[in-house]
């Protein structure tokens, strides 16, 4: 039995290291955010296929907003500061997360740009 147990998590990280660890990317996100195809609204929107969109967001709506990589960067920094500078102050964002370390932006942007 030991040995069945050991073979399967030992067969698991081999089979999976990549998926786990862009999954590690957008943990975070994923309280209020799907990531699949179709997938649901949760408290925010689905994100599959958002990099390289205009923005869905009525408050962005107009405001050109395109999801690349310096506006990615820029949003989950701060989004309502983000979401401020564009608006001339008239909207704040909804979404109650601040991503303050580069590289884990970077982590969950280069995620975002596989879903297509
Ligand atoms: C606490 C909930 C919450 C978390 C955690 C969260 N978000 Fe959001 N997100 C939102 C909400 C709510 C909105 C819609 C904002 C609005 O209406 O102002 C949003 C909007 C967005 C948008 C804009 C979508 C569009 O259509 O323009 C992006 C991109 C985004 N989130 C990415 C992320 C990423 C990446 C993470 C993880 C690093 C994350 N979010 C974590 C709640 C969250």
């Amino acid at each position: 039995m030991k040995t069945i147990v050991l073979t399967l998590s030992f067969a698991a990280t081999l089979l999976v290291p990549w998926a786990a660890s862009a999954q590690e990317a957008v943990k975070k996100c994923m309280a209020c955010h799907t990531f699949d195809k179709g997938g649901a609204k949760k408290i925010g929107p689905n994100l599959f296929g958002i990099f390289g969109q205009t923005s869905t967001l009525p408050e962005l709506a107009g405001k050109g907003v395109v999801w690349d990589e310096a506006a990615l960067m820029e949003y989950l920094e701060n989004p309502s500061a983000f979401v401020s500078a564009k608006t001339a102050g008239a909207a704040k964002s909804k979404m109650a997360l601040l991503v303050k370390d580069p590289a884990e932006r970077k982590a969950a942007i280069d995620y975002l740009k596989t879903l297509k």
